[in-house]
């Protein structure tokens, strides 16, 4: 039996129609059912904050202690070492007594006459916590400050080719 042209053309169409509509279908149905893509649970993300919280912690915590190392490293300054101080009798133990909680640094930026010294021995053992500076060693260390670390000129009478 032989179908007139018009007919072959009709079915040709719907075979293909058939087929085009199977095609599209197929990725439709690789796309999990919506079912299956759950929102996170109550618990599930009450983890996750906790989580997220500790490493912020754990964050600042760590760059709490770098900071205070960087501060403290500053400070202290561990690369000093004695010949830093002009040399003098008494050099030695000003060294060896004034750089546990700070650098020379803020030693050879002061200039202080010997009695201000005297009493700056006794401020930093009261307020900062030094042990008492006493008898000769008392006056080696202010002997050796006063000496090498006079009170400043007034720099407008000095002459700035001359210093
Ligand atoms: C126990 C710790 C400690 C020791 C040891 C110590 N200092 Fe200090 N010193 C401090 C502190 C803390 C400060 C204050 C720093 C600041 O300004 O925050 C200070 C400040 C100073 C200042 C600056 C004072 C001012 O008012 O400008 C000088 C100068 C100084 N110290 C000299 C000395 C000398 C000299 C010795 C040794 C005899 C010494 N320090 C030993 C803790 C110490």
């Amino acid at each position: 039996m032989s179908l007139p042209a018009v007919e072959k053309v009709a079915l040709g169409a719907i075979c293909a129609l058939g087929l085009l509509v199977l095609f599209l279908d197929l990725p439709a149905s690789r796309v999990p059912h919506r079912a299956e893509v759950l929102p996170p649970t109550r618990a599930a993300l009450a983890t996750a904050e906790a989580d997220a919280r500790a490493a912020l912690a754990r964050a600042e915590r760590e760059a709490a202690a770098k900071a205070e190392g960087e501060r403290l490293a500053a400070v202290q300054n561990p690369g000093e070492t004695e010949d830093i101080l002009p040399v003098g009798h008494g050099r030695e133990e000003v060294f060896a007594r004034c750089t546990a909680c700070h650098s020379t640094a803020i030693i050879r930026r002061s200039g202080f006459s010997r009695e201000r010294w005297d009493e700056l021995m006794d401020w930093m053992t009261e307020k900062q916590g030094m042990a008492p500076l006493e008898g000769e060693v008392r006056t080696l260390v202010v002997d050796y400050l006063a000496e090498h670390f006079p009170p400043r000129r007034n720099p407008r009478n000095a002459n700035p080719f001359l210093n």
